[in-house]
This record gives C-alpha cells, structure tokens and sequence, in this order.
C-alpha cells in the first residue's frame, strides 16, 4: 500500500475515533499496521480492506473506460454495483482479475498484495473467484464431476489422474452442494440443468476453491423470479465467510442483498451508499434510474 493510502486510512481512523466509532470496518492506516507482520500466501486485512482501488484509468483506442476510479471493500462485506450500460463495471471486474492492464493507478487485495505484478491464474489462484454472466459448467460431467474438477483444474496432468478427494474436501463438496440447492441433483447431467441450477453449480465450482473475494457479473440476468429469490438467499449465507462484488441491472435483486451500493458511470464512482441513498441522487436517477 502506498504511504498516501497509509496516511489516508490514519486519518479516517482519527475521524472515527472522534465521532466515537473506533473498531469499525474503515481503515487502519499506518497506525494500525504498525508491528503486524503479513504471513507469506495470507491476505493482510488488518486495515479494514480486502480489496482497494485508487485512481485507475484505462483507456481502448483513446476512449476512457475506467477513469481514476477508487473503490475499497471490507471484509466479508456484499458490495453491490450498478451503473448504466458501459459505465465500467465489467472493465473493473477485468483490471482486478489480471485481464485487463490499466493504463495507471494501484489495485491491492488486502494491504500487501499488489495486484498489477500478476498473471490472471496466478491471482485466481490467490483467492479471487470470478463467475463471467454466460454459466460455464461442463454440460457432458454430472454436477458432482464438474464440483470435483473444479478442485483439480490448478494440478498438472498426471496428478488429477490420480486425484481423489479427501474427507475435508468430499465434506466441504457435501456441504457446497447444500448451499447451491443442488443436493438432489448430484447425479443429473451439467447439461440438463435449468439456466439458473447451471449459474449456481458455476458459482459452486467457485466455492471448491474457498475464494476470499468474490465477483460476479449479472448473476441473475435470466434467472426466473423463483431462482433470483434463492440466488439472493445464496449470496446472503456467502457473505461474512466470503467478500462479494455483485454487479447487477435488476434493482429488485439488488434491494434484497445490497448493505453498500456503488453507482458507476463513466468509468469512476458518481456515488455511494445505501440503495435508498443512491436511488434519491438526483445524479443517479438522471444517468441510470431514470431512463
Ligand atoms: N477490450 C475492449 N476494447 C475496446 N473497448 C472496450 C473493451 N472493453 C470494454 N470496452 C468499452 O469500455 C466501455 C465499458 O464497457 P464495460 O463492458 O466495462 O461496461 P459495463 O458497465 O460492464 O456495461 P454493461 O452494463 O452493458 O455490461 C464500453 O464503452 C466498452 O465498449
Ligand atoms: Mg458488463
């Protein structure tokens, strides 16, 4: 993290302390990491950040998509985006997960991990889950043969020959099994599940993996009115264990998960808050709620 950032959070620590809201989720600052050592592979959250975002900007052929946008996100926290069509939102998702290179700016997930030294495999494999908006699951495999191989997709050739799950991991397919809602399908075909079982057995071969953050891309685009209900259920028994970056158009959805909401437009936050909050920005609703 960068001394400005450090200094940032310093000061709103400060501010905290003197509205008398010390220990909340805002960051700690230099202060706050002073003698923490950050152990090897782990992502150091002690600032109160799990990812970070300050002042990035990409351009494709001069026209810019994301412009010195700056976002961070808590711990375990739900944080739901929205925006009109071509705000950033996916361009985002691609400059955190190493698809995309941004022309300038500082992304970090927790305070020691700078996110731009790395490939995209190596920053799945860190811990940062992304489910893209078309489901992507093995139609030939059974559910429980796409869970499996969601465990040995980051092993060579000759171990996943000989890959068997050990109890700790059939436990935890058990128990990711339960939370898609596909434990009575363990046996069907990829393949004949509903669009909305597909999305969820996506979102479950994830899980197998235990990313620390989590985002997804229009999750429920498609979905009937009953699976949309049971996503949001999904994503509510997710946060806290999980960080989760939702990026969603149907506000009704949106209305039942969001705590925080960030409105994109033009490539940079124009605002933040509760849904209440941003639905009653005059600048909201003329750029995306209003149309
Ligand atoms: N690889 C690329 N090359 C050129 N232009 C791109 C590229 N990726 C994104 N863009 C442009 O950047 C802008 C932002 O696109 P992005 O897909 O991030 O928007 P979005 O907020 O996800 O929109 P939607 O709600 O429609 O999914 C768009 O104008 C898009 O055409
Ligand atoms: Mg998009």
């Amino acid at each position: 993290m960068t001394p400005d950032l450090l200094d940032d959070g310093a000061r709103r620590v400060e501010a905290h302390a003197q509205r008398g809201e010390a220990g909340k989720t805002e960051s700690g600052g230099r202060a706050a990491g002073f003698s923490r050592l950050a152990t090897p592979g782990e992502v150091d959250t002690t600032h109160g950040r799990i990812l970070y975002l300050e002042d990035v900007s990409v351009s494709f052929d001069g026209f810019k998509a994301i412009n010195k946008l700056s976002l961070d996100i808590a711990p375990g926290e739900l944080r739901c985006i929205i925006g009109p069509n071509g705000a950033g939102k996916t361009t985002m998702m691609d400059i955190i997960t190493g698809k995309t290179r941004p022309d300038e700016g500082t992304v970090f997930f927790g305070s020691t991990i700078d996110l731009l030294r790395y490939k995209e495999a190596e920053i799945a494999q860190m811990g940062i889950g992304r489910k893209f908006q078309k489901p992507t699951v093995f139609e030939q495999l059974t559910v429980f043969e796409n869970l499996e191989l969601a465990l040995k997709t980051n092993k060579g050739v000759k171990s996943s020959m000989f890959f068997r799950l050990d109890s700790g991991q059939s436990d935890r397919l058990a128990e990711i099994l339960h939370t898609i809602h596909l434990a009575d399908s363990v046996t069907r075909l990829a393949g004949n599940l509903s669009h909305g079982q597909k999305q969820w057995l996506e979102i479950g071969m994830l899980l197998m993996q235990d990313p620390k953050l989590l985002l997804l891309d229009e999750p429920v685009a498609g979905m009937t009115d009953e699976e949309t209900a049971r996503t949001a259920e999904l994503f509510l028994t997710l946060k806290g264990r999980h960080s989760l970056m939702v990026v969603e158009h149907d506000m009704s959805f949106i209305k039942t998960i969001s705590e925080i909401v960030t409105v994109l437009c033009d490539g940079s936050v124009l605002a933040q808050g509760t849904l209440d909050q941003v639905q009653s920005d005059e600048r909201v609703i003329e750029v995306y709620l209003g149309r």
